[in-house]
C-alpha cells in the first residue's frame, strides 16, 4: 500500500485523474472499475476536461461500477447509472455499450450478481479500480462484517450509510435499503486500486483503514492485502495518520511518482531525512548536528 497526501482536495483529485489518464494512454482498452459519491465528482470533471483539451480517448475503454441501489431504475435521478451518465459517460467519447453497472431492477437479483461477476471476468478482469470510502469504512456498499472474500451480492445498507447518502435524496426515507455491490474479494482481484478520500470527516476512518488492523468491520482495511494499492488523500483526510512523514518520504523518492511530482515539497523530503538522521544519532553526536 502507498499513501500519497496532497495539499488540498483539488490536487488530490487531479493526481487521481492524471494516474487514470496515464493508464488509459498506455492501454486504450483499459478495464476500469468506477465509483460514485461526491468525492469522485472532481475526478470525473478533470477527466472530462482532459478529454476536451488533450483528446483523452475513452472510445475503447470498458467500465464496471462498484454498485447500484436495488429498486432504482437507470433513469432515476438517484441511481448510480444516472450519476455516471451525468458526470462522465455522456461528456466523453465512451461507447455506452462498454459501460456496466449492476441492474438494481433485475427480477432475479442473485442471477444479476453472478452475471456481473461473469461479465467482469469475460472482459479479462479489472485493470484499475477507483474507490472512495464511506464514513464507516465501506468500499462500494461493503458494509461492516462484509466477508473479506465476498463477491458481488445484495447488501443491506447500514443506518450510517443511509444517513450519509440521505442528503442526495428528496427525503431520508427514500434512500433504498439495499444495494448490489461488488464484494471485497471482487475488489481485491483487480490489478491496481486507487482510493481517493478528502475532507476532515474521512480522517478517522482513513487512519483506521491504513494503520489499523485488518477487520471485516471496516472493508477498506482489506486493501492492506492488495499488492498494488494507492490511497490518495488531501491533508485533511490524512490528518489523523501517525506516519505521514514516512508516506511523504516514499512519494518524494519513489521513481514511479517522478512524472507526478511537479508540485513536490522539498520540506517534506528533507524534513523527514533530517528527523531520521537526528533520531539515529548517538547522544554525544547530537550537539554537532544541532550546532
Ligand atoms: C457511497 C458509495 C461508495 C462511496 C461512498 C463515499 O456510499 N457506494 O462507493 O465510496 O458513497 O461517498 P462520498 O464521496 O460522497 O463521501
Amino acid at each position: 500500500m502507498e499513501v500519497v497526501i496532497r495539499p488540498n482536495a483539488e490536487a488530490a483529485a487531479d493526481l487521481v485523474a492524471r494516474v487514470i489518464a496515464r493508464e488509459m494512454r498506455g492501454n486504450p482498452r483499459l478495464v476500469m472499475g468506477l465509483a460514485t459519491g461526491n468525492t469522485m465528482e472532481s475526478v470525473y470533471a478533470r477527466l472530462v476536461q482532459m478529454h476536451g483539451e488533450e483528446g483523452l480517448d475513452f472510445s475503447a475503454c470498458r467500465t464496471f461500477n462498484l454498485d447500484e441501489y436495488v429498486g432504482l431504475s437507470s433513469n432515476h435521478i438517484n441511481s448510480y447509472r444516472h450519476y455516471m451518465n451525468h458526470h462522465l459517460f455522456l461528456q466523453v467519447n465512451i461507447d455506452l455499450q462498454n459501460t456496466h453497472l449492476p441492474d438494481g431492477m433485475a427480477a432475479d437479483l442473485v442471477a444479476e450478481c453472478a452475471n456481473y461477476e461473469r461479465l467482469i471476468a469475460g472482459n479479462g478482469g479489472i485493470d484499475l479500480q477507483l474507490l472512495g470510502i464511506g464514513q464507516n469504512g465501506h468500499l462500494g456498499f461493503n458494509e461492516p462484517l462484509s466477508a473479506l472474500r465476498s463477491r458481488t451480492r445484495v447488501k443491506i445498507l447500514s443506518p450510517v450509510t443511509r444517513a450519509q447518502n440521505a442528503p442526495l435524496f428528496p427525503r431520508p426515507d427514500l434512500v433504498p435499503h439495499r444495494a448490489i455491490t461488488m464484494g471485497v474479494g471482487s475488489i481485491l482481484d483487480c490489478r491496481r486500486c486507487i482510493l481517493l478520500a478528502t475532507g476532515e470527516e474521512k480522517a478517522a476512518i482513513v487512519a483506521k483503514a491504513v494503520e489499523g488492523p485488518i477487520t471485516s468491520m471496516i472493508s477498506a482495511t482489506a486493501l492492506q492485502l492488495h499488492p498494488e494499492c494507492t490511497l490518495i488523500l488531501d491533508e485533511a483526510a490524512g490528518s489523523q495518520l501517525k506516519e505521514s512523514d514516512y508516506y511523504h518520504w516514499v512519494f518524494e523518492n519513489q521513481p514511479e511518482w517522478e512524472p507526478f511530482r511537479a508540485a513536490s515539497s522539498p520540506i517534506a523530503k528533507n524534513g523527514f531525512q533530517a528527523k531520521h538522521q537526528l533520531e539515529k544519532q548517538p547522544v554525544e553526536a547530537m550537539s554537532d548536528v544541532l550546532e
